[in-house]
């Protein structure tokens, strides 16, 4: 632990000292099933294992990207400028929050939202602004314009949401960005797009070239199964995405992840088939739950969220005794990936012990 060690010989920044460094959570027992991760539980494709297996070992990647960010400025329509590749979309976030925001910035989003937002913003020096989200789970996003000062740099905007697996409405989105000023990078966060079927949520794809403010991330990580290789990218303006670039460590994309990434773009139909089988296993999840009287939000992504406030630790070591290792977010909730089909008996069984031995978690008093 960090806080025990002896204080450091040289001088180090001291908000960073004080930022705890990322913590995986705890491996899984053999017999447990890891839904702490919101991964992908299907084995990658035969085409992606051969083309992981094609790619370079002794050779630095291609820096730029090309084939891969080619086809992707194809797929959104917009020109290969407009496309940045990076090694997972977090690496684009830290870019992007470096290169808009320094000491004396704010970087505004909604929390509980993505753990890693924080950190990202400290490392940067720049000042996180927090806004609480709705007592539905949902993000406050009139609350986040008028948040908004002569300071803020950065607006991140995250739908569906981790952890409560919620969504901005299209609606909800064009009224926020009417409202911000158009010198406040908006980065709209679509890790789980694939996931959504509410044809009312916002898709950032169809707002490209409409606001010189806004860049959308994605990942390959989640839908597309590709987690170990770290590849994801962002779409908006080229001179924003230059800023990114000039930050980024070179060479960070691996040649397996680059090759790995396209393969799963020329299977994607066998891929969105898999997240149909996903989708009907989460909503499967979400309607068994409302019938145990769980206030669990309606989710548009891979994981559901349950609101267990202070019995969290609690109800986390139900899930635990049942196999299931999910990510408890100390005094908030726990967030259960959907994963394997063998893992949804588990979750419905905990739930509903939970319920049972903390019945106050089906009535949260926030
Ligand atoms: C909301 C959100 N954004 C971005 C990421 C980053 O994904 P990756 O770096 O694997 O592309 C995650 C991963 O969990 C996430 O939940």
């Amino acid at each position: 632990m960090t806080d025990s060690l002896p204080e450091p010989a040289v001088r180090l920044r001291p908000e960073i000292l004080a930022t705890a460094p990322y913590r995986q959570g705890k491996p899984a027992p053999a017999d447990a099933f890891k839904l702490s991760s919101n991964e992908n539980p299907f084995d990658p494709l035969p085409a992606v294992v051969e083309a992981v297996a094609a790619a370079a070992v002794n050779r630095y990647p291609d820096a730029a990207a090309t084939l891969l960010t080619e086809r992707l400025a194809e797929r959104f329509g917009v020109s290969r400028g407009e496309v940045h590749v990076g090694s997972g979309s977090v690496s684009i976030l830290a870019q992007l929050i470096q290169a808009a925001a320094g000491p004396g910035d704010e970087v505004l989003y909604s929390w509980r939202s993505f753990e890693a937002y924080p950190g990202l913003v400290t490392v940067a020096g720049a000042t996180s602004v927090m806004v609480p989200n709705l007592p539905d789970h949902r993000h406050d996003l009139t609350a986040m314009a008028e948040a908004v000062t002569d300071r803020t740099r950065v607006a991140i905007v995250c739908t569906p949401n981790n952890p409560t697996g919620t969504i901005v409405t299209g609606e909800e989105f064009a009224a926020f960005m009417a409202a911000v000023p158009k010198d406040v990078l908006v980065l709209l966060d679509e890790a789980y797009v694939e996931f959504v079927t509410d044809p009312a949520a916002v898709n950032g794809a169809e707002l490209l070239g409409r606001y010189p403010n806004l860049v959308i991330l994605r990942t390959f990580s989640k839908a597309f199964g590709l987690a170990g290789l770290r590849v994801g990218y962002a779409v908006g303006p080229e001179r924003i995405l230059d800023a990114a670039r000039a930050t980024a460590i070179p060479l960070s994309v691996i040649d397996a992840a680059q090759r790995a990434a396209l393969a799963a773009l020329d299977h994607e139909s066998e891929i969105m088939d898999r997240v149909a089988i996903i989708v009907s296993r989460r909503d499967e999840i979400f309607e068994r739950l409302q019938g145990q009287g769980w206030p669990v939000p309606r989710s548009e992504s891979n994981f559901l969220w349950f609101p267990t406030g202070p019995d969290t630790a609690a109800a986390n070591e139900i899930f635990l005794a049942h196999g299931v290792v999910a990510r408890a977010l100390a005094a908030d909730g726990i967030r259960v990936s959907v994963g394997e089909a063998e893992a949804i008996e588990r979750i419905l069984a905990a739930s509903e012990e939970i319920a049972r031995a903390l019945p106050s978690v089906l009535a949260p008093s926030a």
